[in-house]
């Protein structure tokens, strides 16, 4: 065999793959097109790009609802509307709110006689929390599952407060249960108001006092930190009427010591 002849019949064998290859290609292509296209009695993706189904999104999260319920608007009235308050402690001189908070015996002051300056803004402390879950552990063992359902308020949410119970109640009833804003102890970050899980019909009522949860509170609370703010039957010296309630840090020292004199705070700081 001469170099050409092996170089003709080398280029002839090297068609046939090429040949082979196209076909191949053609027929798998042809199947595919007939499958996507429905032809075939079995189916084949359609190689497509189908349009994508749009994913449905969550909507954005709400904020969390807040626990701090207030709702202090749907007190009940006191039995006794027509209480004799003369000589109460009010707000008469003690309107203008000063720069700096009063601090009397070491108790941040915040009362209808005492008030805070409007920018006094610690929001929730951090160890009255501390307390409180302490003493809602020990509560629970006794069966009560207690929780605070509003602590922390802003002078701003005082104001919105206040100015709605006026609204309902009038500015005298509402004097006796909400402070003035600028007065609340809310304000401090120091009060906790505190109810039972589940018995959202005690939350701020008088009723809570009734309750077994109520009295456990008012014979604990001092243990942890606590006291009972606003006793029954001292409007006169607290300026508030009886909120079983709200429960003031103190802390253990001091609300142990004021419980055993068994006098309010306004007597407590004038000793
Ligand atoms: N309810 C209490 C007195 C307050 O408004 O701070
Ligand atoms: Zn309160």
């Amino acid at each position: 065999m001469n170099t050409r002849s092996y170089l003709y019949q080398s280029k002839k064998k090297s068609k046939w793959p090429w040949i082979v290859a196209i076909l191949v290609i053609l027929s798998a292509g042809g199947t595919y097109w007939a499958g996507a296209q429905g032809y075939l009695p079995f189916s084949i993706p359609s190689i497509t790009t189908q349009e994508e189904e749009p994913v449905e999104q969550e909507p954005a999260l709400e904020p969390e609802q807040p626990i701090v319920t207030d709702p202090e608007p749907e007190l009940e009235p006191e039995p006794e509307p027509e209480i004799d308050r003369s000589g109460a402690k009010g707000y008469e001189g003690n309107e203008t709110l000063p720069q700096e908070p009063t601090v009397i015996k070491d108790i941040l002051m915040a009362s209808k006689q005492y008030p805070l300056p409007s920018d006094y803004a610690p929001g929730e402390s951090a160890e009255a929390r501390e307390a409180f879950n302490e003493m809602a552990a020990a509560a629970k063992l006794d069966g009560f599952s207690l929780v605070a359902f509003s602590t922390y308020r802003s002078f701003e949410r005082q104001q919105e407060l206040y100015e709605r119970y006026v609204s309902n109640d009038g500015q005298e009833e509402a004097d006796r249960y909400s402070a003035r804003p600028g007065h609340s102890e809310h304000q401090t970050g120091l009060a906790f108001d505190i109810g039972e899980e589940n018995f959202e019909e005690h939350f701020a009522r008088v009723s809570f006092g009734e309750t077994e949860a109520g009295k456990w509170l008012a014979e604990n609370a001092h243990n942890y930190g606590f006291i009972l703010r606003y006793p029954e039957g001292k409007e006169k010296l607290t300026g508030y009427m009886y909120e079983p309630w709200h429960f003031r840090y103190l802390g253990k020292e001091t609300s142990q010591e004021i419980l055993e004199s068994g006098l309010t705070v306004e007597e407590f700081i004038e000793q």
